[in-house]
């Protein structure tokens, strides 16, 4: 860390973990450029963090806004440069999570696109900016692991995610990739996915911050991190 300020960007930073990273890169004095579709209900999440906060709302999922949200983040950064990208958006794809023989081909589709494709799109309109350390998350989950029923698009999303993370990370080895799961965390993503239930013994997405800070200021060798494992 030098004095200059740094500068990520944090995409679906309107909730949950999103925002509770953008708080906590905020509050260490980091510029911030953050989206997500909503655009009132972002800008409101983010007005009271201050003028280093960015909002610029759109779907990760569109060509121009993450043109514009490398453009903004190389606008705000004092040396042009980018430092972190945290590709934290996703998607469950159709509720209820259907089983897989029942799972729409164009609905896979669609969660592949947000949950793989647009972060690897991303990052490659950020890379020529990003600084030669820089530092890429990619938010992924236990289900990209492990098989449950209902859990296919997902899951199998978040498992194309780590190996890309990896691959990654070995053709830019100047850079630290981390493919990271947060854990279970009480977000309305996860009661999308526990529709009806009580989710309240679910810890709340700020305990998930404090490992994913470590890996950005640290120096792990890139991977494969839960926050259970860093934290
Ligand atoms: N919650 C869990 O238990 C859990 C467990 C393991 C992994 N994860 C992972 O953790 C990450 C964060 O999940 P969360 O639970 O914090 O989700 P969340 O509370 O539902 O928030 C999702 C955020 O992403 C934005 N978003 C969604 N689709 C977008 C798109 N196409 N373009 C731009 N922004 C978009 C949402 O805003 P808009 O709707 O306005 O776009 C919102 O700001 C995800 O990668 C998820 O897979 C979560």
């Amino acid at each position: 860390m030098n004095a200059t300020p740094h500068t990520a960007i944090v995409t679906g930073g309107s909730e949950g973990l999103g925002l509770a990273l953008t708080v906590a890169l905020a509050e260490r004095g980091w510029n911030v450029v953050v989206d997500a579709r909503h655009s009132q209900l972002l800008i409101e999440a983010v007005a009271p963090l201050g003028p280093s906060v960015v909002a610029v709302p759109g779907d990760i999922n569109d060509p121009t806004h993450r043109l514009a949200l490398v453009a903004s983040a190389t606008g705000v950064s004092d040396d042009g440069r980018i430092d972190l990208i945290i590709n934290n958006a996703s998607t469950l794809g159709p509720l209820p999570m259907p089983a897989l023989l029942q799972l729409p081909p164009t609905d896979l589709v669609g969660v592949l696109t947000t949950n793989v494709v647009s972060p690897l799109a991303l990052i490659q309109v950020a890379a020529s900016h990003l600084t030669v350390d820089g530092c890429i998350i990619n938010i992924t989950s236990d289900a990209g692991v492990a098989a449950y029923e209902g859990w296919g698009g997902y899951g199998t999303s978040k498992s194309a995610l780590d190996q890309l993370s990896r691959i990654l990370a070995v053709e830019q080895p100047t850079w630290r990739v981390y493919a990271v799961d947060p854990g279970d965390m009480r977000t309305a993503m996860h009661q999308d996915a526990f529709p009806g239930q009580d989710i309240s013994d679910r810890p709340l997405p700020q305990h998930s911050v404090a490992g994913i800070l470590a890996l950005i200021n640290g120096s792990q060798p890139s991977g494969r991190y839960s926050v259970a494992q860093v934290r």
